[in-house]
């Protein structure tokens, strides 16, 4: 008998015009390149990757409209008209006055952090972010981990697990009072969490306590379309209402935000500063010729911006967002038939397998999140990244490692690059290593850099 049709399917709203050939390669190939890279998928020549998913940061393929927005680049050096289009939609989408462009999101966040923080400050936030954390750090700062205790539980399906503790807050305040608080350092959704959203009702409260304690509230806005997605379908009285509706109230609760373009925005670089705080802007203005080049390019070439200025105007499609929701769920909704463990509820940008419990048996000393990326990558040329105990370093007081509950590896979608086959072949090569998990060893390692040691450490198998 023929098949009832049980549900209807979406499809992504595009097709493909352009093409960039990939090649397979072998599994000798594979544990050499590894092994070259000292096991750590960062140092992966990308000619040796067969699907990539390390990143959705810069990957993304662009439309026709930001192509040709790149011949249109005005290459002036001041007040190029690329400049005045992605400011014009940075105030109708984002609502912020004042914008100054920067090469990416690290860029807004030293100036930020410089300016905002002084010594001795503490900067609270819902999860820490690797870039984000260090450049508070370096502004003489302390970040304090307040979201709600859930985000650190890989098995709790809070529909929200990017919310802010406000009784953590409440105590923070309370022990070293509003005055040694720069600020809130709010993102959504949580990266580090596993995409993780947090709900405007939890945004409400924060923002109420801020104000009650005249702290400023800024927010890392890179990924806040997904944001904004997520409260559309999981939270009461927003379901109606459109993605830009949703950006909109969400940014109307902070002071300032940063943002790198090279995610919401489907571009492949670019960063944003922007705030009501006209002081501020002032501020960063002053700054930005130092680092990053005049305040109407930020590094970045007129070309740039125009493709980010469109990548505004495209980010906001109701069906953009949900097909790119949609393959990240598919993925993990093929995870499920062969049971591999990862953080639940499905997050925004990434599946993030939960490499504790895959590898239980290897200690967290010996890097399991970083051992099954690269034994991910040996089965199939599928590059995926380590968000464990090498991302979160060590304490910059006592200079030991830092031991997060969460040892993941995270597997990321560029936006409109991978096609379902794709994430098929993944899932299969995910589930063959799951189903080998008992002979696979550990790491330890031989190469430690000062700074972010997840981008460039160096590792040898036990
Ligand atoms: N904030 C968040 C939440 C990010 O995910 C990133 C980058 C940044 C800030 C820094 O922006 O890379 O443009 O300087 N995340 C990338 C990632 C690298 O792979 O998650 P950037």
């Amino acid at each position: 008998m023929a098949k009832k049709i049980a549900k209807r399917s979406w499809a992504e709203p595009f097709k493909i015009k352009v093409v960039e050939p990939i090649k397979m390669t072998t599994i000798e190939n594979r544990e050499k390149a590894i092994k070259n890279a000292g096991y750590n998928t960062f140092l992966l020549k990308s000619e040796d990757v067969y699907i990539d998913l390390l990143t959705d940061s810069g990957t993304n393929a662009m439309s026709d409209r930001q192509w040709s927005g790149m011949m249109i680049g005005d290459e002036a050096y001041a007040g190029s008209k690329n400049f005045y289009y992605l400011w014009k939609n940075i105030k109708k989408y984002y609502g912020m006055p004042y914008f100054v462009p920067t090469h990416q999101g690290r860029a807004a966040e030293h100036m930020i952090s410089q300016i905002l923080i002084k010594e001795g400050d503490y900067v609270p936030g819902n999860m820490y972010f690797t870039t984000t954390k260090l450049h508070q750090e370096l502004a003489g700062g302390t970040f304090v981990d307040v979201i709600i205790d859930e985000a650190h539980d890989t098995a709790s399906e809070h529909s929200f697990k990017g919310n802010i503790d406000l009784k953590k807050l409440k105590d923070l305040i309370k022990k070293v009072s509003a005055k040694k608080i720069a600020y809130v350092s709010m993102a959504g959704p949580v990266n580090m969490a596993g995409g993780q959203p947090f709900s405007m009702a939890n945004l409400k409260a924060v923002q109420k306590l801020c104000k009650e304690n005249k702290i400023k509230l800024w927010f890392d806005a890179t990924r806040a379309v997904e944001n904004a997605y997520f409260i559309k379908v999981r939270e009461r009285g927003y379901a109606k209402k459109s993605i830009a509706e949703i950006l909109k109230e969400m940014m109307s609760y902070f002071e300032g935000m940063w943002v790198s373009a090279k995610k919401d925005l489907m571009v492949n670089i670019g960063g944003i500063f922007a705030t009501r705080n006209k002081k501020v802007f002032e501020a960063v203005r002053n700054m930005v010729v130092v680092y990053e080049g005049l305040h109407t390019y930020g590094g970045l070439a007129g070309r740039d911006m125009e493709a980010m200025a469109v990548g505004i105007e495209e980010m906001v499609e109701y069906d953009n967002i949900r097909a790119r929701i949609g393959q990240i769920e598919y993925f993990g909704h093929q995870l499920d038939k062969y049971s591999v463990p990862y953080i639940k509820p499905i997050g925004g940008h990434a599946i993030f397998l939960d490499a504790k419990k895959i590898l239980s048996h290897i200690s967290q000393d010996n890097f399991p999140a970083q051992t099954l990326a690269s034994e991910i990558y040996i089965d199939s040329g599928v590059r995926g990244m380590e968000r464990g105990i090498v991302s979160a370093g060590r304490n910059s007081k006592t200079g030991k490692h830092n031991y997060p509950k969460l040892e993941l590896v995270r597997l990321t979608f560029p936006r409109r690059v991978y096609t379902q086959a794709h994430i098929d072949v993944a899932v299969e090569s995910i589930a063959s290593v799951y189903q080998n998990r008992r002979k696979i060893k550990g790491l330890k390692m031989i190469y430690e850099p000062e700074y972010l040691r997840f981008f460039q450490g160096r590792f040898e198998k036990l």
